[in-house]
């Protein structure tokens, strides 16, 4: 399944690579996933997205904090 048409990223490519230990930023990196239209980049980050951050919201609960997407 092709996860990134601009570039032919596919799904199993993505699992493969992250199955080998490489993080999405480095998967981006040399694929290119994500840089073209950008349309396939949410997708990526919520399905792989192993290294997004919170950043500290208010202090009263955890769901206020800010997700980072992309660094
Ligand atoms: S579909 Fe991935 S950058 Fe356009």
């Amino acid at each position: 399944m092709i996860i990134c048409y601009c570039f032919l990223v596919t799904k199993e490519d993505i699992e493969s690579r992250i199955a080998n230990g490489e993080t999405l930023a480095g998967i981006r990196a040399t694929t290119g996933l994500g840089y073209g239209c950008g349309g396939c980049a949410s997708l990526a980050e919520r399905t792989w997205g192993v290294e997004s951050t919170l950043e500290p919201g208010n202090g009263s609960s955890p769901d206020t904090g800010a997700v980072n997407i992309f660094p």
